[in-house]
C-alpha cells in the first residue's frame, strides 16, 4: 500500500546529501566582469550595483590579481572611454583603455582575459554601433566589431565577446581574426541575448544606456524562444567557440534547451539587474543574501551552463572554498 520509493532516505544526512548532489557549483566555474574607465583617476562604486567597483587603468591589475588569488579563472572587460565619437572609433585605438587593461592584467596574473566587443560605450548616442536613420546599421558596424577584435586580440586577449548582436557578427570577426593571424583566439558568442530591463544598473556602471530608443531591433524579444535557438545555431555554424545565454535566471528555459541542442560550451550572464534584485532584498533583511546568491547561481548551473558570468562571484567563491 504504502510508497515502496521514499525519496527521503536520500536526504537523511549531511554525508547522503553529499552523495547524491548532481550539481555542484564551483569558483572555477565563474567568470568575473570588471568595468575600467579611462576618465577616472580612482576607483568608483556603483550605486545601483553594490559590490562593483569601477576600476582606473592602474588599478585595473591590481583588482585583477584579487579575483585570481580568490580562484576565479577569468574577467570579462568593459572599457569606458574619454572620447567618445559617432563611429566608437576609440574602441579599435591599440592604445585604448582595453587594450591597456588586457596588456596589464595579462602581465599580473594567469588570468583568462574575455573582453566585451560592444561600441555602446564608445558612442556619443550610446547605441552599439553606427546608426543610419535613427537604428543601428547592421554591416559597417560589423565590420567595426571586426576592428576591435583584431585589436583586443593584438593586445593579448585570449577570448573577445561579440554583444551588440549584429547579424553575421561572429562569422565576420573570425575571418578578420583569422586573417590577421589570431586562429588561436576564441569566441564568446552573446548569442540568445535578449532586450531585458535586468541591463539598467550596467548603463550606470558603463556609461552606456542610448539617447533616445532602445535596443529592441537587434536584442531578441522576450517572448521568443525557438528564434533563440536559431540564433545559437547560426553563431555555431560561424565558428563560435562558446555560445551564451543571457540574462540567466529569467532564460532558464533558453539555456536548458540550448544544452540539449548544442555541443558547445554554454555560458550564461547572469546580469546587472538580476545581481540588484538579491542586493537589495538582502540589505532590507527580506532574503538570506548569502543563501540565495547560491541558490541562484546553482540553478543557472544546474540548467545547463558550464561557466556563469557574475558581479556575486567575488563574494560566492570564498563560501565555495576559493581564496
Ligand atoms: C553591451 C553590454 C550590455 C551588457 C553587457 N554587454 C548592456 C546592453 O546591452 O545594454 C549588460 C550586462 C549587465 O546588465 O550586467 N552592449
Amino acid at each position: 500500500m504504502f510508497p515502496s520509493e521514499r525519496p527521503r532516505r536520500a536526504r537523511a544526512s549531511p554525508a547522503i546529501r553529499d552523495l547524491v548532489r548532481e550539481t555542484e557549483l564551483s569558483v572555477r566555474d565563474f567568470i568575473s566582469p570588471m568595468f575600467v574607465d579611462e576618465t577616472l583617476d580612482r576607483p568608483r562604486r556603483v550605486a545601483s550595483m553594490p559590490g562593483v567597483v569601477v576600476q582606473t587603468p592602474t588599478s585595473a591589475a591590481e583588482e585583477a590579481a584579487r579575483i585570481e588569488a580568490l580562484g576565479i579563472p577569468a574577467v570579462l572587460l568593459f572599457g569606458v572611454p574619454r572620447r567618445k565619437d559617432e563611429e566608437g572609433s576609440e574602441a579599435w585605438n591599440d592604445g585604448g583603455v582595453v587594450q591597456r587593461a588586457v596588456r596589464s592584467i595579462k602581465d599580473a596574473t594567469g588570468l583568462a582575459v574575455i573582453t566585451d566587443l560592444c561600441l555602446c560605450e564608445y558612442t556619443s548616442h550610446g547605441h552599439c554601433g553606427v546608426l543610419r536613420d535613427g537604428t543601428v546599421d547592421n554591416d559597417p558596424t560589423v565590420e567595426r566589431y571586426a576592428r576591435v577584435a583584431v585589436s583586443h586580440a593584438r593586445a593579448g586577449a585570449d577570448l573577445v565577446a561579440p554583444s551588440g548582436m549584429m547579424d553575421g557578427q561572429v562569422g565576420a570577426i573570425r575571418r578578420a581574426l583569422d586573417a590577421a593571424g589570431h586562429q588561436g583566439i576564441g569566441i564568446m558568442a552573446y548569442s540568445a541575448k535578449y532586450a531585458s530591463a535586468f541591463y539598467g544598473p550596467f548603463r550606470d556602471a558603463a556609461a552606456s544606456a542610448p539617447a533616445f530608443g532602445d535596443r529592441r531591433t537587434h536584442q531578441m524579444d522576450p517572448c521568443n524562444a525557438r528564434e533563440a535557438m536559431r540564433e545559437m545555431r547560426a553563431d555555431a555554424e560561424e565558428g563560435a567557440d562558446i555560445l551564451m545565454v543571457k540574462p540567466a535566471l529569467p532564460y532558464l528555459d533558453i539555456l536548458a534547451e540550448a544544452r540539449k541542442r548544442f555541443d558547445l560550451p554554454l555560458a550564461a550572464y547572469h546580469v546587472s539587474g538580476e545581481c540588484a534584485m538579491l542586493r537589495a532584498a538582502a540589505a532590507q533583511g527580506w532574503l538570506d543574501g548569502e543563501r540565495a546568491m547560491l541558490e541562484c547561481l546553482t540553478a543557472i548551473k544546474r540548467a545547463g551552463a558550464d561557466m556563469i558570468i557574475t558581479y556575486l562571484a567575488q563574494d560566492a567563491a570564498p563560501l565555495l572554498g576559493g581564496g
